[in-house]
Order: C-alpha cells, then structure tokens, then sequence
C-alpha cells in the first residue's frame, strides 16, 4: 500500500468514527430557521391539548424573541451597541455573527438554537433587522409577516417537556427524543413520541430557574445577565421562609396554568403586593392670614408577597 491508501484508509476510519460518535450523541444541526421550527413545533400537541395550547399561545413564552415587542429591538441593540462594538467578539459585521453570539440572549430566549447551523443565528438576525426596516418604513404586512416568523421559534411544548425536562442527566439519563417528558412514566396516546417519560424536576423552582436567571451567565464565552430572577427566590425568598414553588403560584393560585403571567395580568398584581394604609388628618394653624390648614399622615405599607424581587430584567 502506497502513502495515500493509508491515508485514505485513516480518513475513512476516522470519518467512520466520526459519524458514529455523532450518530450517537448529537442529533443533527437545523440549517433553517423553518427546520428548527419543525422540530420543535408545538401544533401538533394541539389536537389533545387544546387549552394547555390555547394558554400557552397567550404567554410570552410562545414569542420568546419577540417578547411584548421589547426582546426583538433590545436583541438589535445587542448587536449593534455589544458585538460589533466590542473588539473580540469577531462581529464587524451582522454577516460575521454566529449562534454562539446570539446564545447571550438565547441560551434562555431560545435555548435550543445550541441544535442549529450559523446559518440559522444569521438567518434570525437578518429577520430582525428586516422587522425593523418594515416597522420604520410603516410597511405592515411585511412587519407582521417577520414578527410571525421570529415567533415560529419559541419557548413550546417540546422546550420545556424535552429539551430542559433533565436537569440532572448523568442521575437520569440523557434526554430521550422520542419522549415527551411529564409527572410520571407511561405509554403516550401520541405515535410520534410514544412514551411519556418521568421529569423529577418539572414540578420544582429549578425547573424555571434554568432560564430565569441567577446572574451573570459565567459559563458563557462572553456573560451576559438578563433575568436574575431564580436567585433571588433562592437567597431572599426561601431563606425568609418561603415555601411555594414557582409552579404553585403562577400555574395553579393564579389559574392560568401554562398561561404564565406576571404584573399584565391584574390577580397576579393582587397576588404581588399587601397594601396597608393607614391615615389620619389634623388642623394645623400656620398663621393669621392663611388660618387654619389641614394636614394628614399617611403612612403606607407595601409588601412584596411574590417570591422574588420585582420587577426583574
Ligand atoms: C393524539 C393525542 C395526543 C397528542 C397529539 C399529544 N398528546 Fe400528550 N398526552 C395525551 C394523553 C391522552 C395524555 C395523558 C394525560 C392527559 O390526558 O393529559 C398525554 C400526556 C402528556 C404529557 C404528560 C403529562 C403528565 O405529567 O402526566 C405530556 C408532557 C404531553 N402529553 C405532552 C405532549 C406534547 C409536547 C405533545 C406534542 C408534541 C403531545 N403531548 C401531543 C395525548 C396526546
Ligand atoms: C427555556 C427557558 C425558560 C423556562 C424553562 C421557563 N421560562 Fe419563563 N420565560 C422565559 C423567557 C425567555 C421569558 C421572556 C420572554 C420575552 O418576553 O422575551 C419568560 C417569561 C416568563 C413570564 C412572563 C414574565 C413577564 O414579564 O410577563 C413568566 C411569569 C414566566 N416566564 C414564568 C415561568 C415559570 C413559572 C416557569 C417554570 C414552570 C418558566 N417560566 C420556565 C424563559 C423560560
Ligand atoms: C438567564 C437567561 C436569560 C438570558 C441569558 C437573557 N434573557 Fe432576556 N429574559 C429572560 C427572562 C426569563 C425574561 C422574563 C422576564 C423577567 O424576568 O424579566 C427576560 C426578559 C427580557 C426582556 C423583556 C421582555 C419583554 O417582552 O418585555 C428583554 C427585552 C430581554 N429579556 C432581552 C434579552 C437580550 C437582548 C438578551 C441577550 C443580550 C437576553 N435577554 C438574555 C431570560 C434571559
Ligand atoms: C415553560 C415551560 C413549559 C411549556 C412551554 C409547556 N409546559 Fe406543560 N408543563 C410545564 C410544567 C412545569 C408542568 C408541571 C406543573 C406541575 O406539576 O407543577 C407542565 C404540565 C403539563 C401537563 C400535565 C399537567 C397539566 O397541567 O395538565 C401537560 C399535559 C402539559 N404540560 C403539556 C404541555 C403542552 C401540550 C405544551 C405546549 C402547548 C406545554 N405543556 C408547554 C411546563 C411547560
Ligand atoms: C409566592 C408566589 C410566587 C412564587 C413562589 C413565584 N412567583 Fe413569580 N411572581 C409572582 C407574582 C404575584 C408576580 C407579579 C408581580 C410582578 O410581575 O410585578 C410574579 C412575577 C414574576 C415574573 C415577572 C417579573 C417582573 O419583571 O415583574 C416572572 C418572570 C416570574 N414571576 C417568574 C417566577 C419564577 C421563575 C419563579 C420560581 C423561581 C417564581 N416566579 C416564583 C408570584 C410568585
């Protein structure tokens, strides 16, 4: 055998190796926005579960980069204000960004952008900006149809009941793609995953706390901090003797199930805060031309009964 049958020899032996490791542990990158939208499409869950979709459908969770119209901009100004500014990020250029740029706002607004090409990150970016265009050149249709796109990505079902199901893989194994993941194990009246597997975590506060934020991001290239939320449930709330779970309160007390909601929704601002006012008024006498004036006390007490500081972000 000549020098390049070994070579060649060794190429296919490693490329064999290659495919099977990757076969193995890695599931295969989305190279369009639309693939990564397919394969964690929420639709299909649907059918049999209408109003947890229905609720879903009406929280910001169903429009993670697009938020209330605040994330899409403020990812903008990320770029424009963070990455081509600052003089390591390899961004000159919106061309230049790839998805471990965006992964300082997706690792929680999209967590499962980690399965996409760069071509996906640059794709979501150039319907961003295309967003914007269309917004300040008063083009509605084209806006509404970028903003319908950005939200074809999103926090669904299968994010939450797949993806970040496991918290502790090396305990539980690592996530299975053909579960759903949900309270307990049993068979799941649904052909494309057929199993319901068993979540120990997603009835816990560490569920949330994997993208409501303790602070900085350390274990990003560049951190970021966005949400803080989660630490201060773990270091004020807990601490001071609270005891609910996320779950309790704004799935279950407030009634909205998976229509997670916070200060927009007028029982969750009753929920948030104890109000006690107490007053009281007196005469005062200033002086002879202006007599007598009345004065009050007001004292107002206002206690923050959520589990965590608000606002956040
Ligand atoms: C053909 C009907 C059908 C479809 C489609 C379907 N499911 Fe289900 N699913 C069920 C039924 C029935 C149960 C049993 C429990 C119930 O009634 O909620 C269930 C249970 C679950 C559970 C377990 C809840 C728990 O904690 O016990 C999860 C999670 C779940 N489904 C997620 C999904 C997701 C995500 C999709 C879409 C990818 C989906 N399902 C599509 C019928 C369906
Ligand atoms: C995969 C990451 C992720 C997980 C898991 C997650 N969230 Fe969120 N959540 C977000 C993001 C991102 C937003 C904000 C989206 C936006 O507006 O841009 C959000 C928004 C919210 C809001 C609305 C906040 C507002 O300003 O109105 C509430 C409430 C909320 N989440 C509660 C929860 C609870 C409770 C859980 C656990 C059961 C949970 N989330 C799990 C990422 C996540
Ligand atoms: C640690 C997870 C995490 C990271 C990283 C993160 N966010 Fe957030 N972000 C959230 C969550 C959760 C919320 C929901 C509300 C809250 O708690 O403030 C949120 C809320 C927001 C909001 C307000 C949402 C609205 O709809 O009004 C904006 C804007 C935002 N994020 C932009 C960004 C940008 C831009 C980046 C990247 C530079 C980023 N976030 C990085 C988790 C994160
Ligand atoms: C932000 C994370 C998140 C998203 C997104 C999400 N779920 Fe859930 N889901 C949960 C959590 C957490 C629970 C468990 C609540 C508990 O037991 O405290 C749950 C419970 C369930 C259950 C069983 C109990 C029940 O509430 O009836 C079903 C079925 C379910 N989800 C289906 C879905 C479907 C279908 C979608 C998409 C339309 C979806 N979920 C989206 C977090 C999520
Ligand atoms: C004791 C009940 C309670 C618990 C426990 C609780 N929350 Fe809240 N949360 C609330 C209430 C009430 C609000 C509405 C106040 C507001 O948004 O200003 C709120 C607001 C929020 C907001 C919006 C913050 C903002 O900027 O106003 C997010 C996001 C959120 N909660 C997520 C979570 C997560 C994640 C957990 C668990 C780590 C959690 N909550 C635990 C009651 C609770």
């Amino acid at each position: 055998m000549g020098k390049w049958s070994f070579f060649l020899f060794f190429l296919c032996l490693s490329l064999v190796f290659t495919a099977k490791s990757w076969g193995a542990e890695t599931i295969p990158k989305a190279r369009t926005m639309a693939e990564l939208a397919a394969r964690y499409d929420s639709s299909s869950c649907r059918e049999c579960h209408e109003e947890i979709y229905e609720q879903w459908e009406n929280s910001l969770h169903a429009r993670s980069l697009y938020g209330t119209g605040r994330t899409a901009p403020t990812i903008i100004t990320s770029i424009e204000k963070g990455l081509k500014r600052w003089p390591y990020s390899g961004v000159k250029d919106t061309k230049d960004i790839k998805v471990k740029h965006l992964m300082i706002c997706a690792k929680c607004h999209l967590p499962q952008l980690d399965e996409a090409t760069d071509d996906v990150a640059r794709e979501i970016v150039e319907t961003l900006y295309t967003w914007k265009r269309a917004i300040q050149e008063g083009n509605d249709d084209l806006a509404d149809e970028m903003e319908e796109k950005l939200n074809s990505l999103n926090i669904g079902c299968l994010v939450c009941h797949q993806k970040k199901a496991i918290i502790h893989p090396w305990v539980d194994g690592p996530v299975d793609r053909k579960a759903v993941y949900g309270s307990k194990s049993y068979e799941h009246d649904f052909e494309k995953f057929p199993m319901v597997k068993k979540a120990p975590a997603l009835g816990e506060s560490i569920f949330c706390g994997q993208c409501h934020g303790l602070g900085p991001n350390f274990e990003l290239e560049h951190p970021s901090q966005c949400a803080t939320l989660y630490g201060s449930y773990l270091y004020a709330y807990i601490p001071e003797g609270g005891h609910e779970k996320c779950q309790d309160c704004h799935m279950k007390k407030s009634g909205l199930g998976h229509d997670m909601q916070a200060y927009r929704d007028e029982n969750m601002i009753k929920m948030a805060l104890q109000v006690d006012v107490d007053a009281m008024s007196y005469f005062w006498r200033k002086n002879k031309e202006e007599g007598i004036i009345p004065l009050a006390v007001v004292n107002v007490e206002i206690l923050n009964k959520a589990g965590h500081v608000i606002p956040d972000g």
